[in-house]
């Protein structure tokens, strides 16, 4: 279901950028026409009263919000994407840890990741956003970006005017497969978006969505990752406690090894891997399974679809993988803002 924003503003519509942000469990998500921005969904929010002393990082930034619509955020400072872990490895929030966190943290994270793309004084955006559940949460995602917010980001003063279009997630990816001509318009899809901390299924009728055949799935790769952290073997190579979710990932997705250790998990990944299809793509593609027999097309998207193996494990059930399909999602929102701005 797509919300428009009926918004007032002082721009004029085509002032407007066509935008789109997924703040995503794992990645927060970014996409303009000429820029594409992921970062680490990890925020952290750092005292107003002690002059912090921060160094640039390409994955993250410092955002000391001045004057926002959102008035209980003035003079609030936050580190957001990879300096939020650099910083404070064992206290830092995570978007994962909480369902409302992709509305909490909706605005930093796009001030986020506004630092990293080309600095401009003033954006005026027409930003498409997904969430989980856009019927249940749509009106408070428009709610928590709406509006106009200036904030020194990494010190630059910057102002953001926003209008919101909230959207499901995986409304985006097919829109994405539609455009790059992988999926025709009168298609039958299923959907399987395979994120870090949800996984949701959906049929589509080209880019419409049968509302009756979404599911999400409370876990994503993220519980891969905590199977791999309590595994026996972890543990023993991390005395006795669990292993560290963060280098895990990073493990997963560069060539398995347990941060600058000399210790690789690929056993103890390919160990636990077919328990985790089991019980998080099992759940899934049941919720479907009436709908497949006529589906003209079976695909999944989502960062998880690009781990180790995970292609051919999908290929056996009949499921290919969507191409770009960590950023299908926000690239395709970013297509739709145009189309409706
Ligand atoms: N190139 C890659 N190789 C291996 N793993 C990858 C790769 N890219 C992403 N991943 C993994 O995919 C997983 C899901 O990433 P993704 O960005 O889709 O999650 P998300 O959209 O932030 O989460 P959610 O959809 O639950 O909000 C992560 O665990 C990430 O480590
Ligand atoms: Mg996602």
């Amino acid at each position: 279901m797509l919300t428009t924003s009926a918004l007032p503003s002082a721009a004029t519509d085509n002032q407007y950028l066509a935008a789109a942000l997924d703040t995503g469990n794992g990645y927060i998500k970014f996409a303009t026409s000429n820029s594409e921005v992921l970062i680490p969904s990890l925020i952290k929010q750092v005292s107003d009263n002690n002059e912090y002393e921060y160094s640039a990082s390409s994955k993250g930034a410092l955002i000391e919000f001045v004057e926002s619509d959102r008035s209980e955020l003035n003079g609030t400072r936050w580190l957001v994407g990879q300096p939020a872990y650099k910083e404070f490895p064992d206290s830092h929030d995570r978007i994962t840890d909480d369902r409302q966190n992709k509305l909490t943290y909706a605005l930093q994270a796009l001030c986020g990741c506004l630092a990293v793309a080309p600095h401009q004084k003033e954006w005026s955006l027409a930003l498409a956003s997904s969430i989980h559940d856009s019927q249940v949460y749509g009106a408070k995602l428009k709610e928590a970006l709406n509006g106009s917010h200036s904030a020194k980001i990494n010190g630059k003063l910057t102002t953001v005017n926003i209008r919101t279009l909230a959207l499901d997630e995986g409304q985006g990816a097919i829109y994405y497969g539609i455009k790059r001509g992988i999926l025709p318009r009168d298609a039958q899809t299923v959907l399987l978006d395979i994120g870090f901390g949800t996984t949701i299924i959906a049929v589509y009728n080209g880019a419409t969505i049968l509302r009756a055949s979404r599911y999400v799935h409370p876990q994503g790769t993220g519980k891969l990752v905590q199977m791999i952290a309590d595994h026996i073997e972890t543990r023993a190579f991390c005395g006795g406690v669990s292993g560290d979710p963060l280098l895990i990932r990073q493990g997963i997705e560069t060539d398995f090894q347990y941060g600058r250790t000399s210790w690789n998990f690929k056993e103890v990944y390919l160990a636990v891997l077919m328990d985790w299809v089991r019980e998080v793509l099992g759940p899934c593609l049941k919720k479907v399974d009436t709908w497949l027999p006529s589906s003209d097309f079976v695909l999944a998207t989502g960062g998880g679809a690009l781990m180790p193996a995970m292609a051919s494990v999908l290929a056996k059930k009949k499921i290919a993988v969507l191409e770009n399909s960590q950023m299908s999602n926000v690239l395709g929102m970013q297509a739709i803002a145009q189309q409706k701005k």
